[in-house]
C-alpha cells in the first residue's frame, strides 16, 4: 500500500503524490514513458532510497529505516540492467548472490530457479557469453533465489528482441499463475495489458489506475467523425447548441471529431443542425480511440514532462 508518496531530487520531482494498493498475488503494472519516475518508485519501495514524503507498507511492513531490513528479506528486485559478473558462469553468479543473501540449501535453490527460467542446461556457461535475453533470464533467476513475497521487475524486457521478450513474458505468466506478487514497470502498453491484473499509468503523477479492461472502458471515449461537403462556418455555434456533445475538434483531414455521450442520440441532431445550416453531410460515423492513442494523450498532456 502506497499513500501520497513523493520523491524529489532537489528541485526535480521524480514522482509526486502517488497512492495505490497492490493485492497479494497480483501482477501490478506501472506504465509510463522514460523519465516518468518508475525506477525511482521501485527504488523507494524496495528501500534503496528514502521518499521525500508520504508512506508505504510493503509486505505488511511500514517503510522506514527500522523496518527496512525486514522488508528487504521479503522482496527481490530485478533492476533495469541485470548486473551479472560476465567472467563467472551462470551458477557461479547465482552462488555469489545466494551467499550475499545468506541463503541455505544453495545448490537445490539454484537448480530450482534455473529450472523455472528454463536455463538448467546453461548453468556452466559464462554469463558474458549469453545473449541479452538469456542474461535477463539469469537476472530473473537471481531475483527468485530468495523466494520473495514480492518481486519488483524494472522494465524486464527493455532492449530485448521480440522472441526473447516473449520468452520473458511466458516466464512471468508462469509466475503469475503461481500467485507471486509482482510489481512490474514498463513503458510498453501491450506488455502491461498482457501481463498485469491492474495497471497504473504514471507520468510523475498517477494518471489512471485499473484493470486493462477497465482502462479500455474508461479510456474509450465515444467519438463521431463527420465529413462535410464544405467548412462549417461557425462550428462553435452549431456544436454547442446540441446537448450531449462534450467537446469537438477538427482533424487534420478536415473532418470534425465530436466527443459525445451517446452517438445514436446525438448523430441525428448533428445532421439536422448541419443540413439546416446549409452544409452537406457526406459521412457520419463512430470512431474509437485505441488504448494506445489514449496512453499517448495522457502522457503528452503533462507539460512538466515535456519540458524535461
Ligand atoms: N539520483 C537521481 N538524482 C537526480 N535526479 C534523478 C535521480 N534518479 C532519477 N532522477 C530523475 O527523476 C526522474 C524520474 O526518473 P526515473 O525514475 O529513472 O524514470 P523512469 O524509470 O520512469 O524512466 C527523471 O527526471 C530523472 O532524471
Ligand atoms: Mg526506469
Amino acid at each position: 500500500m502506497v499513500e501520497d508518496l513523493t520523491k524529489s531530487f532537489g528541485e526535480r520531482v521524480a514522482y509526486k503524490d502517488v497512492s495505490f494498493e497492490v493485492g497479494y498475488g497480483e501482477v501490478f503494472g506501472f506504465l509510463g514513458p522514460n523519465g516518468a519516475g518508475k525506477t525511482t518508485t521501485v527504488r523507494t519501495l524496495s528501500t534503496l532510497i528514502k521518499p521525500t514524503s508520504g508512506q508505504a507498507t510493503i509486505a505488511g511492513i511500514t517503510l522506514g529505516s527500522d523496518s527496512d531490513l525486514l522488508i528487504r528479506e521479503r522482496i527481490a528486485i530485478m533492476p533495469e540492467s541485470p548486473g551479472l559478473y560476465s567472467r563467472l558462469t551462470v551458477s557461479e553468479n547465482l552462488e555469489c548472490f545466494a551467499g550475499l543473501y545468506e541463503l541455505k540449501d544453495v545448490k537445490n535453490r539454484i537448480d530450482k530457479v534455473l529450472k523455472s527460467v528454463n536455463l538448467a542446461d546453461r548453468k556452466n556457461d559464462l554469463c558474458g557469453s549469453l545473449s541479452k535475453g538469456l542474461r535477463q533470464r539469469v537476472a530473473l533467476a537471481r531475483a527468485l533465489l530468495s523466494d520473495p513475497e514480492i518481486l519488483f521487475l524494472d522494465e524486464p524486457t527493455s532492449g530485448l528482441d521480440p522472441v526473447a521478450t516473449r520468452d520473458v513474458h511466458d516466464l512471468l505468466m508462469a509466475l503469475r499463475e503461481r500467485g507471486v506478487t509482482i510489481f512490474l514497470t514498463t513503458h510498453r502498453l501491450e506488455e502491461a495489458e498482457k501481463l498485469c491484473h491492474r495497471v497504473a499509468i504514471l507520468n510523475t503523477t498517477l494518471k489512471l489506475i485499473g484493470s486493462p479492461a477497465e482502462l479500455r472502458e474508461q479510456l474509450f471515449s465515444r467519438n463521431l467523425e463527420i465529413k462535410t461537403g464544405s467548412q462549417i462556418i461557425e462550428p462553435e455555434r452549431i456544436f454547442t447548441d446540441i446537448s450531449g456533445i462534450q467537446s469537438w475538434e477538427q482533424s487534420v483531414s478536415g473532418s470534425y471529431i465530436v466527443n459525445v455521450s451517446d452517438p445514436d442520440v446525438v448523430a441525428p441532431w448533428i445532421v439536422r443542425a448541419l443540413v439546416g445550416a446549409g452544409i452537406d453531410v457526406l459521412a457520419i460515423g463512430e470512431t474509437r480511440h485505441s488504448l494506445e492513442d489514449v496512453y499517448l494523450e495522457l502522457i503528452n498532456e503533462d507539460v512538466e514532462a515535456k519540458q524535461r
